[in-house]
């Protein structure tokens, strides 16, 4: 049976222009997403600085436009000398978050080489965790300071001349969270987060800072942490971030398809939480949120860092993802997107090896998992205004979220050139779904395409690396105003819209 939906275009309801920071990534000292992800000396691909050129091709055209780094977890127990100056002075260190022997010849220079390659923007997260105020602003001075003072000195003998160009820069990372190196109680982080803020500003006003919030929706202190490090740091901070993860526990896809609910949730929540921080501080500032680490991750299999042997850039959670996954992927951008008047900022993570859409083998390949398809299109077509888009649609009961609606959606539309985006998904895997499309006359189709797969645990490897790749999209009919086209079950699809000939 073919289930029914519709929804409206109008290039008149906008909620916010596109964000270019939404389509962000991370890089982690994690796993294998520095060592022979991005970066492996010796590889055929290499350029002369050791950056797999393989790699850097598929960044592009993935379309990244910021990542983060180093950390995540690592960053907690990190020292950022370490990773500076000659390599061969460099010590070996030991990274209690992943238990992994750390050799740091990738460090801060180097990862600002290659974002100038990669063509991003950086984000910096800074160590609140076993370190504190003077360690930050001793980075800061070092990385952006142009010259004349010991630290920016120290980073012009070290090669770089001209300071690195960093906006954003993290407050700590999940410092909620007990698994993390030096975690907090929400006034302990408070108060460090709101004297390093105030220390970072004198140094330099423009800076944009993010502070910690929850590491996800579900730890008891969720929205309570919020509350308390907002109080503490709301006139000196510019975001607030979340993090979260989805996976099918227990077999449960219906509800992990629906997972867009939880991120619109969390972003509702915390949206609320700092607008009443606000009030009471009778402060007329908005916050904005900063989505920095979000993805699919099978954390089931996963067994958790003191299971971890020590050991030098390991494999670590290289979850291979399928066509169900990438239709997740899919639903939460398009909850990001219909998010964009408070979400800022938004990392996918990882970017490369760890629960990441790009896959390489060391002295090898690198590949396209599933899930770098949508992000890809997303990024390249959301171009100009966001649109309110209300699909009328069936829904389907889940365990975890209750009621969801199957078609999920959101459409850009760009005034320069009038051409409208839209994204959506079918959450129903048994079931097609017809979508009708009402939309300002004079529009055709242009672009049909759709994620989809008759086997919805298909995936791409590196012996099968096009396995699953966006298909053209077959049944869209369009008569003047509107469009039908057929969703697939478990499917993602893109259509574009611009002027008739
Ligand atoms: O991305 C993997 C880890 O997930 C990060 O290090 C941490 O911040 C989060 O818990």
């Amino acid at each position: 049976m073919t289930t029914r939906a519709r929804l409206t275009l109008d290039p008149a309801f906008r909620i916010a222009p596109v964000e270019p920071r939404l389509f962000g990534s991370f890089v982690e000292h994690m796993g294998r997403c520095v060592y022979t992800g991005i970066f492996e000396p010796g590889h055929p691909s290499a350029d002369a600085d050791g950056f797999r050129t393989d790699v850097l091709d598929l960044v592009r055209e993935l379309g990244v436009t910021l990542v983060r780094y180093p950390g995540g977890n690592f960053v907690s127990n990190y020292r950022w000398e370490d990773g500076v100056g000659p390599v061969e002075q460099r010590p070996t260190t030991l990274d209690l978050a992943w238990r992994s022997v750390e050799d740091n010849r990738f460090g801060l220079n180097e990862f600002m080489a290659w974002a100038a390659k990669a063509d991003v923007e950086p984000m910096m997260a800074l160590n609140l965790g076993t370190r504190g105020v003077a360690e930050a602003l001793q980075l800061v001075e070092y990385a952006t300071y142009p010259g004349g003072t010991r630290l920016s000195e120290l980073r012009r003998a070290h090669g770089v001349d001209k300071p690195h160009d960093i906006r954003l820069w993290c407050l700590g990372n999940e410092l909620d969270g007990p698994w993390q190196m030096g975690h907090k109680t929400a006034r302990e982080y408070g108060r460090l987060a709101a004297e390093t803020a105030r220390a970072l500003k004198r140094f330099d006003p423009t800076l944009s800072l993010v502070a910690c919030g929850s590491s996800n929706s579900t730890i008891e202190t969720f929205g309570a942490w919020e509350a308390e490090v907002l109080e503490e740091t709301y006139d000196l901070v510019d975001y607030v971030s979340l993090h979260a993860y989805y996976d099918p526990s227990d077999g449960d896809v219906d509800s992990f398809l629906a997972s867009a609910a939880d991120m619109e949730h969390m972003i509702r929540s915390i949206a609320a939480t700092a607008d009443h921080v606000a009030a009471k501080l009778r402060s007329r500032k908005q916050l904005k949120l900063s989505f920095d680490e979000w993805n699919v991750w099978y954390q089931s299999r996963f067994k958790g860092e003191d299971s971890l042997e020590w050991s030098r850039h390991p494999r670590l959670i290289e979850d291979c993802y399928d066509v169900t996954d990438a239709v997740v992927v899919g639903s939460l951008l398009i909850t990001l997107l219909r998010n964009a008047d408070r979400v800022g900022v938004a990392c996918q993570a990882q970017l490369a090896n760890v629960i990441a859409p790009i896959m390489t083998e060391p002295g090898g390949p690198a590949w396209r998992q599933t899930i770098f398809h949508p992000f890809a299109l997303t990024a390249r077509h959301a171009r100009g205004q966001v649109l309110r888009v209300e699909p009328d649609s069936p829904t389907i009961e889940t365990a975890k979220y209750g009621e969801a609606p199957v078609v999920w959606a959101t459409a850009t539309h760009d005034p320069a050139t009038g051409e409208l985006s839209l994204f959506v998904v079918n959450r129903d895997r048994r079931e097609p779904c017809a979508l009708e499309v009402a939309l300002p006359r004079g529009l055709a189709p242009v672009e049909h395409l759709e994620l989809a797969d008759e086997d919805p645990s298909a995936r791409n490897t590196a012996a099968e690396p096009d396995r699953v790749t966006p298909r053209p999209g077959s049944g869209l009919d369009c008569q003047d105003g509107t469009a039908t086209l057929t969703l697939p079950p478990t499917s993602w699809t893109f259509v574009r819209f611009a002027a008739k000939e």
